[in-house]
């Protein structure tokens, strides 16, 4: 496929080459002169339908380290307030010699609409509670620079399962690589096909830190959730909260991760998120190195 939609229409082999492709360029990022020339031929535009920090600015670094022509949209300051369509908004854009699109969208399928509708190369930056392919490569990636390897580890999930699309890209990536995933939260917050994925489930969070080599923390999803929250976030954080004394409860060292933007105090206390158990901001880091892996792969197959 000429287009980055979901973690499921990649191989191993693609996962692999994309790893290999970000560990060159995370070398250059690491150079005193951080950028290259591969993309300086084309233009992309960073259509963005919901709120982003990590995912908005990481594509344009990516973007410009690669050396394209970066557009960046905002729908909320676009004409899509006065009733302009999806596939019109993009058309417009793409009329004016733009080579390929980054969409982050609310509605889960959105990248696979347009792909239908719309003749350019389309990156997925997170779709609804779908797929964001892109934070799972860099969350594999992160793994395996920290292990070595991403198979046989160990890697629980804990948090609102049901409403993320950063726990979906995971499994398929993770699975797809080797790994063992466990996923962790209210029954409220799993859903029931979940383990028809692979993976293994608990509701208890002490259970999933004592299996886990890898602890990936996720956000509750107020924004997705039309029914009043059950169970309040004071009980979730009671309940899944992952705190100090927890972490020394355990007979090892795991790894922290967490996909941001985090909720301080709500699914994790800032002495785990900031000590030297935490991840994070490698990342976020690394964000950079794996959008560069995926646009330098993709316009190569340019038809
Ligand atoms: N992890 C992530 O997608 O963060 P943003 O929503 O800030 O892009």
């Amino acid at each position: 496929t000429r287009h980055l939609l979901g973690i499921k229409d990649l191989t191993e082999d693609d996962i692999q080459l994309i790893f290999e492709t970000a560990g060159n360029f995370k070398d250059v990022l690491n150079r005193p002169i951080k950028k290259v020339p591969s993309l300086r031929d084309i233009t992309i535009a960073n259509v963005f339908f919901e709120n982003s920090t990590r995912t908005r600015l990481s594509f344009e670094l990516a973007e410009k380290r690669l050396s394209a022509d970066v557009v960046n949209f905002a729908a909320s300051s676009s004409s899509v307030s006065k009733g302009e369509t999806l596939i019109d908004t993009v058309n417009n854009i793409l009329a004016m010699k733009v080579d390929m699109i980054v969409m982050r969208h609310p509605y889960p399928g959105a990248g696979v609409f347009l792909s239908r509708h719309v003749d350019a190369q389309l990156v997925n930056a997170g779709d609804g509670a779908h797929e964001h392919p892109t934070q799972a490569l860099l969350d594999a990636f992160s793994i395996r620079e920290r292990y070595g390897d991403v198979a046989g580890r160990k890697i629980a999930i804990i948090g609102d399962i049901l409403h993320s699309r950063v726990a979906l890209s995971n499994i398929l990536c993770l699975r797809k690589l080797g790994a063992e995933v466990m996923v962790c939260g209210p029954t409220t917050l799993i859903p029931k096909y979940i383990s028809s994925l692979g993976v293994k489930v608990t509701y208890n969070l002490l259970e999933a830190l004592q299996w886990c080599d890898v602890a990936n923390m996720l956000r509750i999803q107020l924004e997705r959730q039309d029914i009043a929250y059950f169970p309040s976030l004071r009980e979730y954080s009671m309940l899944y909260g992952l705190n100090k004394q927890l972490l020394d409860s355990l007979d090892k060292e795991i790894t922290i991760m967490h996909p941001g933007p985090i909720n301080r105090g709500v699914e994790i206390t800032t002495d785990v998120a900031d000590s030297h158990h935490s991840i994070i901001l490698d990342q976020v880091e690394n964000g950079v190195a794996i959008r560069m892996a995926v646009l330098y792969l993709l316009a190569g197959k340019r038809g």
